[in-house]
């Protein structure tokens, strides 16, 4: 703001009517007002910046890797309704969160281009930030002794200016329609802001118009700012144009021809309970809410993760310093892990050396000053790297970082643990430890190292914890299932076997010297190889469509995989992950269970990535996979932990029987995916819309009657709920564009 006369007029105000709370300016021109203070760091701030303002001046801001100018006010802000300001980023650069002084919590990070699409970096976008539907997700900013507002930049560093930031007492919250979509068999499901005045709503089909009949109001306790009202139509949804005027919003589609389908109950696979896990869930709520059948205790740091201290080292994800084990206690961990209803795996260290306490790492700048990069944090640890990339010399001593590690210690762990995991993992990726793990390992793992460190940890896991399933190598990605960090050398020094067949028959070979099967899980990672970080809408259809790469032989992978063939296995340019390795195991190893046990969307809070969970949730069961965890742990919010609420969701499960679905279109499964389950004779089925356009179905075989509805996605962003609604024998089941949907017979 400008005017110093109408500030020094309200401040009049004030003055008189201090009973009523009104708007707080925290920074107007210059400085900050009001006590405000800055607790920023790592930020380079001029508080009277003329380059860009508006009024006078605003605040220029450069921040390093995750620096961040941190507003501090001297009380807390939660009873305010938002947040106002001007700002002009690079809105991928930038985020935004609350912090509280008092306990240290902190909200969720909210992406700056969450916030709005028009924020820019050459001119300033005014935006307001609501406590009660924060970006993206509409979730309510919650109790807590909020007084801190940080700005932070993401790991590039960020330039930027903010001006005229404002706590607002009231938002006004327009009555909005934000979507009216058709949904299932009969119904419009509409999502709307404020209060809405749904007389206004009109359906019509094919120029006529359908009354509706009944109309059900939810408001998702974890998205308040969102109501979801379902109408329900005096006559069924039917191919033609549909159009649903409410309000100021008038929406059209064309309903598509009727795709036949049916679903055979007669064929039946069991599905695994265990496809439905994570890496890290954060609470025993979480993994209640969202269903989680098992929990993984994984990643680069768990390879250093000493049980006796609970210390880890981060290995090259940050600077290889120490530091207390995120999860605390494996035994503590376990233990609250099962109490919530879930599975356990813990992962045993199978290098040589584990972290010797929270604070030492391996690359201090007063023995390598030559470094890359240092910690924003901590300006003594470096990242190992000469500034040209390669690996510092003479490599670390390891006793800086770590202590000795062997089986005999693992051994004395396992064997004390009170709480029994139901999985061990041996060890995390080693056979990239020369690249993570460079300070303690730095020479490249090769096939014999890698084997040996599995047979011997093994053995202690089978002795120490004989009803726990072993799962390894936990090998990172396509290309190292087929070679080693050694290179083709090592294959060659193999007779040419790839890698996970060579590791399958020489574990068969160890079991049975051991006279015990010493491998139940052969466990790999699967990232999607192509590059989707340009997200544009060329990027979006690749993203959904690449889940073929799970099963169908046909599709090439669109990525180096598909055409820098490295393997020697046959159809090598197809991925057909689950098949593949499948006949990998029957052939090698028979009787080893399939484990994956990082996998991800590779876009936690897109909606396409919502609907690549659910597609790959589908695919994993009908394909036989017997345990995955995704990494890391989803926002149960967001598109990603929506898909596991979809299947599994506070106790409304998807079926554990699988049964066939045959559609009449064949090779759709670019656009959609349709899995069906029985459990207790009930029929559940997950149609995912991958599409821009609406789907029609009519499924012979699936029984009439009153079924449970719930679904996320669509026009709305990431709208979601659930409604009960009945089935015809002349259904048409419509599923609106980018809309995972599941239907469950009560
Ligand atoms: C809702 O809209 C209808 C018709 O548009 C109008 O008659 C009615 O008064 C409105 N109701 C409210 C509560 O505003
Ligand atoms: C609906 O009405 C429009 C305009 O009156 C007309 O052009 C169109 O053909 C009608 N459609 C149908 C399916 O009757
Ligand atoms: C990188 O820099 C280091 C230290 O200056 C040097 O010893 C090394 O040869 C360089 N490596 C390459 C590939 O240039
Ligand atoms: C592990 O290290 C300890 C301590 O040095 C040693 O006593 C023990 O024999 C080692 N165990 C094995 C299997 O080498
Ligand atoms: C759906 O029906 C079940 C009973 O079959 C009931 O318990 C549940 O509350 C209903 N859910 C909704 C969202 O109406």
């Amino acid at each position: 703001m400008s005017s110093a006369t109408l500030r020094a007029a309200l401040v009049a105000l004030l003055a008189v009517a201090t009973v009523v709370k009104s708007d707080q300016d925290i920074y107007v021109d210059d400085a900050l007002s009001n006590g405000w203070q800055n607790w920023g760091w790592n930020t380079v701030i001029n508080w009277a910046a003329t380059d860009l303002a508006v009024g006078t001046s605003s605040i220029s801001a450069v921040s390093d890797a995750y620096a961040a100018v941190s507003l501090k006010s001297p009380e807390t802000i939660g009873s305010y309704a938002g947040l106002k300001f001007d700002i002009a980023a690079d809105p991928s650069q930038l985020q935004l969160y609350f912090q509280s002084t008092a306990d240290d919590s902190q909200s969720s990070a909210i992406p700056i281009s969450a916030i709005s699409a028009a924020i820019n970096p050459t001119s300033f976008t005014t935006v307001i930030v609501d406590f009660n539907a924060l970006p993206p997700n509409g979730a309510p900013l919650g109790a807590g002794t909020w007084d801190r507002i940080n700005f932070q930049a993401l790991g590039n560093g960020a330039s930027y200016h903010l001006d005229n930031i404002q706590l607002l007492t009231s938002i006004v919250v327009t009555p909005e329609f934000l979507s009216a979509e058709p949904i299932a068999n009969n119904y419009i499901a509409v999502t709307t802001k404020g209060a809405v005045n749904f007389t206004s709503v009109a359906v019509k089909l094919n120029n006529a118009t359908i009354a509706v009949n009944g109309q059900a109001t939810y408001v998702p306790p974890d998205t308040p700012s969102r109501s979801i009202t379902y109408l329900k139509l005096a006559k069924n949804l039917a191919p033609g144009t549909l159009s649903v005027s409410a309000g100021s919003l008038s929406v059209s589609y064309i309903l598509p021809a009727v795709q036949e389908g049916s679903v055979l109950t007669g064929t039946k696979t069991p599905i695994s309970p265990l496809i439905y896990g994570v890496n890290w869930p954060p609470s025993a709520s979480y993994i209640q809410q969202l269903g989680v059948t098992v929990s993984r205790w994984g990643g680069n740091a768990v390879t250093a993760y000493n049980p006796f201290g609970d210390f880890t080292n981060a290995a090259a994800d940050w600077f290889y310093e120490n530091r207390n084990a995120d999860a605390g206690n494996a035994n503590t961990w376990i233990g609250w892990i099962k109490g919530a209803g879930s599975q356990a795996m813990m992962t045993i260290p199978a290098l040589d050396w584990v972290a010797k306490d929270s604070t030492s790492y391996s690359y201090p700048k007063t023995i390598y000053p030559d470094q890359q990069k240092f910690d924003p944090y901590n300006a003594d640890a470096g990242n190992g790297l000469f500034p040209n990339g390669s690996y510092v010399q003479p490599t670390t001593d390891p006793n800086r970082a770590y202590v000795p590690w062997n089986t005999t210690a693992a051994r004395t762990w396992l064997s004390g643990l009170t709480n029994k995991p139901e999985f061990l993992f041996i060890d995390n990726e080693i056979e990239i430890a020369h690249g993570t793990h460079q300070d303690m390992h730095p020479a490249p793992m090769s096939y014999d190292e890698e084997l040996s460190r599995v047979v011997q940890y093994a053995k202690v896991a089978k002795d120490a914890l004989p009803n726990a399933k072993v799962a390894a190598p936990s090998t990172c990605s396509w290309w190292f299932y087929w070679t080693s960090a050694v290179g083709y050398t090592d294959n060659a020094a193999h007779g040419n076997v790839d890698f996970l067949p060579w590791f399958l028959a020489q574990m068969k070979a160890a079991s049975t010297t051991a006279g015990k099967r010493l491998l139940d899980y052969l466990d790999i990672h699967y990232y999607f190889q192509p590059d989707l970080s340009a997200n544009d809408d060329a990027a979006k259809a690749l993203r959904l469509r690449m889940t073929r790469s799970l099963w169908d032989p046909t599709y090439v992978d669109e990525s180096w995989v598909g055409t820098n063939v490295q393997n020697h296995q046959p159809n090598g340019a197809a991925v057909w992950l689950i098949p593949r390795m499948k006949q990998l195991i029957s052939a090698n190893y028979p009787g080893t269970k399939l484990s994956i046990s990082e996998w991800s969307s590779t876009a936690d809070g897109d909606i396409t990535g919502g609907l690549v969970t659910a597609d790959v949730l589908g695919i994993f069961g009908r394909y036989g996979v017997d345990v995955a965890t995704y990494w890391a742990n989803p926002d149960a919010k967001g598109p990603v932990g929506l898909a596991y609420w979809l299947y599994r969701g506070s106790g409304t499960y998807f079926g554990n029987t699988g049964v066939q679905v045959n559609l009449a279109t064949s090779n759709a499964a670019n656009t959609y995916g349709v899995y069906a389950a029985t459990e207790g004779g009930k029929l559940s089925i997950v149609i995912v819309n991958k599409d821009t356009k609406p789907l029609g179905f009519h499924l012979a075989n699936v029984p009439t009657g009153s079924y449970f509805l719930r679904h996320f996605g669509g026009a709305a962003g990431v709208a979601k709920w659930q409604t009960n609604i009945t089935l015809t024998t002349s259904q048409y089941i419509v599923v609106p564009a980018y809309t995972a949907l599941f239907i469950k017979k009560t």
